[in-house]
């Protein structure tokens, strides 16, 4: 009876995991990938390992503010495989959030992502919604580290009167992004309008005018 249960025990355990891993796991040291080349199944192949140098270790692209100049306040950078190579094969990758005051990155998922986000300047009003729609929120400050589990709809708010920046890592090399609004109304081409009324209770000239904003 007890080896049938460690049994059944050891099985659940490798399903469990089997089910919440995110990238596969990688068969060598590195494969830097090769963004000429088409994507396989599960990334790009590896370059010529003789040719890797430091610098496909490293990336640049978070050195700079991400983009502020829009209508949420704020913007991202990613350091996905499609960027940094360097990530390919790894299961991870990196962003940058930047925020001006009131500025907001509104709710939005990563389909293939459990994520922390690390609140390096402000204070930001962080929240999470869980798939039997449970809010989790609170304001953030310097510092302070949030998980943010696979797939569920979170947001990141600017509460304070500083800019704000949040340093994010994902366990995948290529999270996705889906924004709840913007897939909604931004579509192309676009959810039909008896669709959106059904959905939203709203009316066409209300709906139309949340469009307006995604266009
Ligand atoms: C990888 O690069 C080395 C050094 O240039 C070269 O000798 C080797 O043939 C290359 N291997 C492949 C598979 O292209
Ligand atoms: C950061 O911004 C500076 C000034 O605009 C620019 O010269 C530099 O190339 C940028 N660096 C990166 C990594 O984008
Ligand atoms: C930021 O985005 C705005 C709007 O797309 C664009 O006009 C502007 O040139 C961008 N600024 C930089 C520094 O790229």
């Amino acid at each position: 009876m007890a080896v049938s249960k460690s049994i059944i025990f050891v099985f659940f355990t490798f399903l469990a995991v089997s089910l919440v891993s995110s990238d596969p796991d990688p068969l060598q040291d590195f494969c830097i990938g090769d963004l000429s080349a088409r994507p396989s199944i599960n990334g790009f192949p590896c370059r010529n390992a003789s040719l890797v140098t430091v610098d496909d270790f490293i990336y640049s692209g978070l050195v700079n503010s991400s983009n502020t100049t829009n209508i949420d306040r704020a913007g991202a950078t990613f350091g996905t495989a499609l960027r940094f190579p360097g990530l390919n094969t790894l299961g991870l990758s990196i962003a940058r959030l930047d925020f001006l005051p009131e500025g907001i990155i509104p709710p939005h998922t990563h389909p293939r992502a459990s994520e922390m986000v690390y609140v390096e300047e402000g204070s930001v009003y962080a929240a999470i919604v869980t798939a039997d729609n449970r809010l989790f929120a609170r304001v953030m400050s310097r510092g302070e580290v949030m998980v943010i589990p696979r797939g569920l709809i979170h947001w990141q708010m600017n509460v304070g009167r500083t800019n704000a920046k949040i340093i994010a890592t994902l366990n995948s090399q290529f999270p996705g992004i889906q924004f709840v609004a913007r897939s909604m109304f931004g579509s192309r081409p676009a959810v039909p309008d008896e669709v959106l009324e059904k959905t939203f209770f709203l009316d066409a000239a209300a709906i139309d005018q949340v469009r307006s904003n995604f266009l």
